[in-house]
């Protein structure tokens, strides 16, 4: 069930950082303070679908945020991912440049979600959070009950990220069998 006040809570603090951000959700109210708010295009965040444009950089941040594999080709992940619900793969956009990725998903039963990275030097200001709250209200409203994300067991920080954001660790073992191999990347 999605909890809003959970949602609420972490969308507040990115708008601590991104102002305009506040504004794109709604969570602040046009009063006389925010009334003749104007953000400055390096304070705005906007998250947005994925757009082709957007190729290299996406993979140039993966490439900063260590995310490649060399068994996951990433030019054939953005292909094969621009076939089957785009809309779910989400960038965040800071002054113009592209300083967040996750690619979400929705086979009908599970949502999922990969590729989430943020930028070195934006990391710290909800920026992740804010892809994930995005990605969890684009899911609901497909109708899709719960989303599995998998996470490296040595990646124990980014647990403790997810375990922050009420994602429970999971009692199942993954299997994962290669049907197509990528060319080494
Ligand atoms: C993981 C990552 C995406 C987080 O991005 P971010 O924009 O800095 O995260 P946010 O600022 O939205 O933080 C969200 C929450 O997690 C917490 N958090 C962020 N990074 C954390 C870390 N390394 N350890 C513990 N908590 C962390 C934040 O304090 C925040 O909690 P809060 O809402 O209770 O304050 C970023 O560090 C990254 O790109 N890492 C490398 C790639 C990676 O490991 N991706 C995950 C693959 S599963």
């Amino acid at each position: 069930m999605f909890n809003f006040s959970f949602q609420s809570m972490n969308e507040r603090q990115v708008c601590h950082f991104f102002p305009a951000f506040a504004a794109d959700i709604g969570l602040m109210r046009r009063t006389r303070h925010n009334q003749g708010f104007q953000a400055k295009a390096a304070n705005t965040m906007e998250i947005r679908v994925f757009r082709q444009e957007d190729f290299e950089e996406v993979i140039t941040l993966w490439e900063r945020c260590d995310l490649l594999r060399p068994w996951n080709d990433p030019e054939m992940d953005i292909e094969r991912k621009l076939q089957h619900d785009a809309d779910l793969f989400l960038v965040a956009e800071v002054g113009g440049e592209v300083v967040g990725s996750l690619m979400g998903g929705y086979d009908g039963h599970r949502g999922s979600a990969y590729y989430l990275g943020v930028h070195p030097e934006f990391r710290g200001r909800g920026i992740a959070n804010a892809l994930l709250s995005r990605l969890e209200k684009k899911l609901i409203a497909r109708g899709c009950p719960k989303i599995h994300i998998m996470v490296r067991e040595e990646n124990d920080l980014v647990i403790g990220m997810y375990e922050r954001l009420e994602y429970e660790q999971q009692d199942v073992v993954m299997l994962g069998k290669r049907l197509i191999e990528d060319q080494e990347y």
